[in-house]
Formats: structure tokens, C-alpha cells, sequence
């Protein structure tokens, strides 16, 4: 297995766009306490005292919900979803919600390189504080064929590729989780390509559905829905949507993904949701909603056709939906 071993990331002070200089492209009228304030919102557990006295960014949850994005079925119970997760830094399993406690998110950066103007490192928190959160409902299936229907909170990947100012010679957007096998004992597993890698093509990043997670159900997101910052493509299996990302690099060399490197049979570049194209080892037709035993039939492109089809028009040759 091909091991792929970590660069430092830290970018030396000249190549950097100081953080000013950065969210300066953009004016914010986001003010925290307005936000904080937050009417009309999705039914939710209260934070705890203790993590809002810890958390700088608690005060921006929740957010105004965007009724842009609705369900066709009911939110997935909290106390569910957030003890069954795909997060192999912690473990092949989906009870990795204790395990991923251990992971540290503050301080926490993302580094912006590759294809663009200045490549940058930012701190996660300026950032989310920055940027106007919004909620989203929005579904997610999982290749293993189970699915939830949550409430996410973050923002476009379109206004942060914005803010990052690519070349127009960037053709992806590469992502990377951290490493650290200190505290991600999964890591240890020296047989796995780590760090977690994902890309998408620069449409895919600035269609209107690629989505930036920051929260969910209505407050900061817990660890092992991969704080502090997730990406989420609601129309694609759910491998894509990278968790705890701390690198975004703009390139015009297709990015070759972790499951991809184990299995590139299975797991593709593109993992478009497809009722009919079945996984090589199972059907995906039928999806089951977690904390329930209801079976629904899988929606092509994971019934976001509507937004997300024309991105894959005339495209051949290619495998469009694993
Ligand atoms: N991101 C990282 N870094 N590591 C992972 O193991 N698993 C993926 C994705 N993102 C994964 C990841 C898979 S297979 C799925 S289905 C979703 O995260 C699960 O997200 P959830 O645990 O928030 O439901």
C-alpha cells in the first residue's frame, strides 16, 4: 500500500496572505451578536455551559436556517447519528464518538495552497467567525447504504474558494484531514494511505450545494462529525464529504482520494449517488435511515439531480457514479 507521508503545511510568513489581507476580499456583514441571537431555528439541544465558555464560536449558533434546502423525510435523531460515524482516524468501526474526543481542535488552521494568488494559513475560528452561517437540511447517503437526514451548519464552498482567489489554471480542489497518529490511534494502522485525502473539480466546489460544515443540529460541530471544519456533497456518497480538513490545495492535477487508492474499483473519483449502478459487492437501490427501520429507495444523485446533473453532461468515459 502506498503510504503517503506529510509535508509540513505550515507556509513560511512571505508566501502568506496575512488573515486580514484575506477576509478583506470580501465585506462581512455578519455581526456575532446578531447571529448569535438567532430566530426562527431548528429544534435543538442547548449547548452546555462549559462548551460555549470554551468555544469562541458557540455564540454563532444556531444559525438562521436557509428554507431553501428541505427534506423529504424526517431529521435523524441527534443521539443516533452522532454515535454512528465513518471517522477511520478512530477506528474501522462506527463507535468512534468517545475515541474522537481526544482530537484537539483548538488552536486549529487551514493551510490554502497551490493555484492561487498567495497561498495562506488561517485559524479556524477567525474563519468561522468571518464567514455567514447559515442551516441546511440536507441528505446523506452513505456507499455502505445507510443513510441519515441532517441539519448542517456552515457555508457555501463557493465563498470560500472565493476568498482563496484560485488561478484560473486550478481544475480541482484538493483536501486533507490532519495527522496525528498520537491521538487518531487508526493512524497507527501504518497499512492505510494517511492522511484522508478527498477532491472535487472547481465546478463541483462552486455548485450551490457544496457546503462547508461547521455545526450541526443547531450548534458547533462535536468531534466525531469531524470538527472543526467538514466538507459536505450532499449528492455524492458520503467518503467525499472529508472530515477535519486542514489543507485545501488548488490544482489542475485530479486528486487521487484515500478509498480510491485502497480501491479504485470501488471507490472513485466521482461517487455520484446511483440507484442503479450498484456497488461491486452490494446493491445500492434501497438506503437504510439510521435509528430506524425504514428502507427507502436511493435517489439518483441523491435527489439533487436538479442542482447537480448538468455538472456531468457530456461527460464519457467515465465511471460518473462510484
Ligand atoms: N473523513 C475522514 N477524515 N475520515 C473518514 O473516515 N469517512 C467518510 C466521511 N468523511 C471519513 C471522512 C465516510 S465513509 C462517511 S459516510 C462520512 O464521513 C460519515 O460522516 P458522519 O460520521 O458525520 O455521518
Amino acid at each position: 500500500m502506498h503510504v503517503i507521508h506529510p509535508k509540513g503545511w505550515e507556509l513560511p510568513e512571505s508566501a502568506a496572505t496575512p488573515e486580514d489581507v484575506f477576509f478583506n476580499r470580501r465585506k462581512f456583514l455578519k455581526s456575532a451578536l446578531v447571529v448569535g441571537a438567532g430566530a426562527g431555528l431548528s429544534s435543538m439541544v442547548p449547548l452546555s455551559a462549559a462548551r460555549a465558555a470554551t468555544d469562541p464560536t458557540a455564540q454563532f449558533y444556531p444559525a438562521e436556517r436557509n428554507s431553501a434546502f428541505t427534506l423529504d423525510r424526517a431529521i435523524t435523531d441527534e443521539a443516533v447519528s452522532s454515535q454512528y460515524n465513518n471517522f477511520y482516524e478512530f477506528g474501522s468501526h462506527k463507535r468512534i464518538a468517545a475515541a474522537a474526543q481526544a482530537l484537539k481542535i483548538r488552536p486549529w488552521t487551514l493551510t490554502i495552497d497551490g493555484l492561487v494568488e498567495k497561498e495562506t494559513t488561517i485559524d479556524a475560528d477567525s474563519l468561522i467567525g468571518k464567514m455567514d452561517l447559515e442551516e441546511r437540511l440536507y441528505r446523506h447517503r452513505c456507499v455502505e447504504a445507510w443513510a441519515m437526514a441532517v441539519p448542517w451548519t456552515g457555508f457555501p464552498l463557493a465563498d470560500l474558494i472565493k476568498l482563496a482567489a484560485p488561478l484560473s489554471s486550478a481544475k480541482f480542489v484538493r483536501f486533507e484531514t490532519f495527522e496525528d497518529a498520537t491521538v487518531a490511534s487508526g493512524q497507527r494502522q501504518f497499512w492505510y494511505p494517511w492522511p484522508y485525502v478527498e477532491g472535487v473539480t472547481m465546478a463541483e466546489g462552486m455548485n450551490e450545494l457544496a457546503f462547508v460544515a461547521t455545526g450541526i443540529y443547531g450548534k458547533p460541530l462535536p468531534k466525531q462529525f469531524g470538527a472543526p471544519i467538514r466538507l459536505v456533497l450532499p449528492w455524492k456518497y458520503g467518503f467525499k464529504s472529508i472530515k477535519s480538513i486542514v489543507r485545501m490545495t488548488f490544482t489542475d492535477e485530479r486528486p487521487v482520494s484515500f478509498w480510491e487508492q485502497i480501491a479504485a474499483t470501488e471507490y472513485g473519483f466521482w461517487a455520484n449517488v446511483n440507484p442503479d449502478v450498484p456497488h461491486p459487492r452490494w446493491s445500492q437501490a434501497k438506503e437504510r435511515m439510521l435509528g430506524t427501520d425504514e428502507e427507502l429507495p436511493t435517489q439518483l444523485y441523491n435527489g439533487y439531480a436538479e442542482q447537480v446533473a448538468g455538472l456531468y453532461s457530456g461527460m464519457k468515459g467515465e465511471e460518473l457514479y462510484r
